[in-house]
Parts: structure tokens; sequence; C-alpha cells
């Protein structure tokens, strides 16, 4: 007998996954790999982290916490709300999650019903959009391009809700996004918080790049609004990718059935990631250390991928990516970073990955590493184009 598979757990691949799969293999062959496909920091989490972790690791039987997270490490974040942005907020409303992974999943079953309609930009992460899918949500995809910063905007919106009879439930924005790396710029951003509000649209703000911006600070949701969900983690600005750890700020109406969520799907966040994680909130210079060389990196890109003939970028504002328009050398760009992998040993993604329409003619390089690597990444696409 043939048994059933589910459909909603038939999502696509994260192709970035899949890259990275490939360009191990090559490395396991001995070759040589420059690794602009990884969205990660090539740093580990600061020193008073790992000290905390090995104390922890000696003193502490490790146990299950409380589902929402340790009550210190919820206060110590509403406390970072306060130094980094100014922004007041009560520890009550901190949930603690296994990365903003484990808050996404949280945030769109308890804001949303199976059947309900989100929008999201595209280009935008893949997991939103598969995340949705898995759960019965219906995703809506905002084509952005560069006359709107790569960012939704309410007119981008109304245009996509033209003539539709149903409502939107809800609207994902991130600033600075994953792959553009674009923010949304400062009017629109109000904007875009005033039509949620007036439309009764449930806005979730994904702000897990905020800290690494190379020109205006990014702006929390939380200053404007009490209804949003917000989303962070200690992936990238924080440095800690493999801790599996992050927060969500979550509305009032919302905390109960976030907990209930959270007590059934994950028991707790990983306990000893909890444990260190607060000291890092400690370590801003050593964090914006990171900052500046990601920020050295991108400059060396932004002035050396135009030669090498990716010369349509886009306006990389903040996080560690530089989506690139390659319509000029391909119209395949899954096919175009293979035969890159293979005839250069540099890795980057295709587009494909974060917008399923017209990613076959754009790829993202990510700048989260070392800026040698980067100066022999350019180099060698120099020489591949010429
Ligand atoms: C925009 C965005 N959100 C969320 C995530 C997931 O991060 P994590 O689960 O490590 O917090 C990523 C990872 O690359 C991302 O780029």
């Amino acid at each position: 007998m043939v048994l059933k598979v589910a459909k909603r757990g038939a999502i696509p691949p994260f192709i970035v996954m899949d890259v990275m799969r490939a360009a191990n293999e090559r490395e396991a062959q001995g070759e040589e790999v420059l690794h602009l496909e990884v969205g990660q920091p090539g740093t580990s989490a600061p020193k008073p982290v790992l000290e905390a972790a090995k104390e922890a690791l000696t003193d502490d039987l490790l146990g299950y916490t409380d589902a929402l997270g340790i009550r210190n490490l919820r206060h110590r974040i509403a406390q970072h709300y306060q130094e980094f942005y100014g922004v007041r907020v009560e520890a009550d409303r901190i949930v603690v999650t296994t990365g903003s992974s484990g808050g996404f999943v949280l945030a769109f079953l308890s804001a949303f019903e199976a059947g309900d309609r989100v929008a999201l930009a595209s280009p935008g992460y893949p997991a939103y959009r598969n995340i949705l899918s898995a759960v019965g949500i219906q995703v809506m995809d905002i084509e952005t391009g560069p006359d709107t910063n790569f960012q939704p905007t309410p007119d981008l919106l109304d245009q996509a809700l033209h003539g539709s009879p149903e409502p939107l439930d809800g609207l994902i924005i991130a600033s600075p996004s994953n792959p553009t790396g674009t923010m949304i710029h400062t009017a629109d951003f109000k904007a875009l918080i005033g039509y949620c509000q007036d439309k009764g649209i449930r806005l979730i703000s994904d702000e897990i790049y905020h800290g690494i911006t190379y020109g205006r600070s990014a702006e929390t949701v939380l200053a404007h609004m009490n209804d949003a969900i917000i989303i962070n983690s200690f992936s990238k600005y924080f440095s800690m990718t493999g801790w599996r750890l992050g927060w969500m700020v979550v509305p009032e109406d919302l905390i109960r059935s976030i907990e209930c969520l959270a007590q059934n799907l994950f028991i707790s966040p990983p306990t000893l990631s909890q444990r260190a994680s607060i000291k890092v909130f400690d370590c801003r210079k050593e964090l914006d250390g990171y900052v500046a060389r990601y920020a050295e990196n991108r400059s060396l890109l932004l002035e050396q991928l135009p030669n090498a003939g990716f010369d349509k970028l886009a306006s990389a504002d903040g996080a560690f990516y530089i989506y690139a328009d390659i319509a000029n050398l391909t119209n395949d760009s899954q096919e175009f970073c293979n035969r890159m992998l293979a005839e250069t040993g540099v890795a980057a993604t295709p587009g494909v990955d974060f917008d399923p329409g017209r990613g076959h003619r754009y790829m993202r390089f990510s700048f989260a590493g070392e800026l040698a690597v980067m100066a022999e990444a350019v180099d060698r696409l120099g020489r591949w184009r010429r």
C-alpha cells in the first residue's frame, strides 16, 4: 500500500542551503571555495558570551526554562530596546524563541487562520513564503524593484489588491532586507504603518538586520505601533547563528496564545544559549567592530563588482548582501551560479531563491566573510568575465 505524503510539506528547498552543500562538496574534494553565498557572520560570538556558556556548562542543570524564556534575559532584551532605540517595552511582551525562524512559526500560527492572506515583498527571504504555505496561509507577492528600493509601499499594496474582494490579513516587512540589503525610505515606513493601522492589517516586522546598517540607523516598528509583531535574532548583528536564539516583541492580545503554542511546539528555547546570550548586549564595541568590517567589504564589492560586469546593484543600505541584476549576463541564474562556482570557485546564491518570478535574472553576493576573500573573489570574477 502506498501511504499518503502531505502536500503542505512539499515546499520548495531553501536553495542557498543547496548551494552551500555544493560548495562544501567542492571543498571536500580539496578545491578552494570563496564563500559569498552564506548569510552568516564569519566571526564567533563575543568572548563574554563564550565564557558565560562555559560557566553554565559546569554549574547549571541546563534543564527546560519557561516557554517564553528566562526572566532575566527577557528583561535584558527589554532594556536593549531602551538603549538601542530609546523605546520602552515591558519584559512581559518579550518572547525568546529558537532563532527568528521559531518566531515566524509562532507569529503566523497565532495571528492568522488557515486561508488568510499575507503580503510580502518579492524578492524576499524565502522562508517567509515557505512557512506560510506549509501552515495553509495564502501568500501575496508584492513585486518590488529599484524604484521603491525593493521594498513594498502602500501604492504597490493597493495595486496588488486592486479588484480583489478578499481583505489582506497581514504584511511582512524587513528593513534592511535579505536579499537586497535595502531599507524602507523613512516616509514610506510611516505610510506603511498608517496603511496597516487603517485597514486592520497585522504587521510583522523582521528586524534581524538591525545594527548592521551603513548610513541611517534602522527604526523599530515598535516605536510606532503596539499591535505589530516584531521579530529579531541573535544570529546576525550579535554573531550567534548556531546558538539558535531569537526573540519577538508581541502585542498583549497574542501573548497567551503564543505561550501555549511555544509550550507545545518547542517546550523552551535552548537553555545554554539563553544563559550565555544575556552577556552579548554588553559587547556593543566588539559587535560594531564586526559591522565596520562588513562596511569595508561592502565598499570593495560596490566599487569592483561593476568592473566584472555586475553593474546593476541594489543599494545595500544594511545587512551583508548585494543583490545584482544579471540580465546582461544570463537568463538562468541557477545555471550561472553553478558554472561560476565550477569555473572560479566563487559561491553565490541565485535569485530564484528569493523571487520565484524574476529571480532567474538576479543573484545575491554575501559579504559577511573576510576582506581578503572579497578581494580575491572580485579579482577572479574579473578574470573570468574578460
Ligand atoms: C531576513 C531573515 N530573517 C530571518 C532569518 C533566520 O534567522 P535565524 O533563524 O537564524 O534567526 C534570516 C537568515 O538568514 C534572514 O535573512
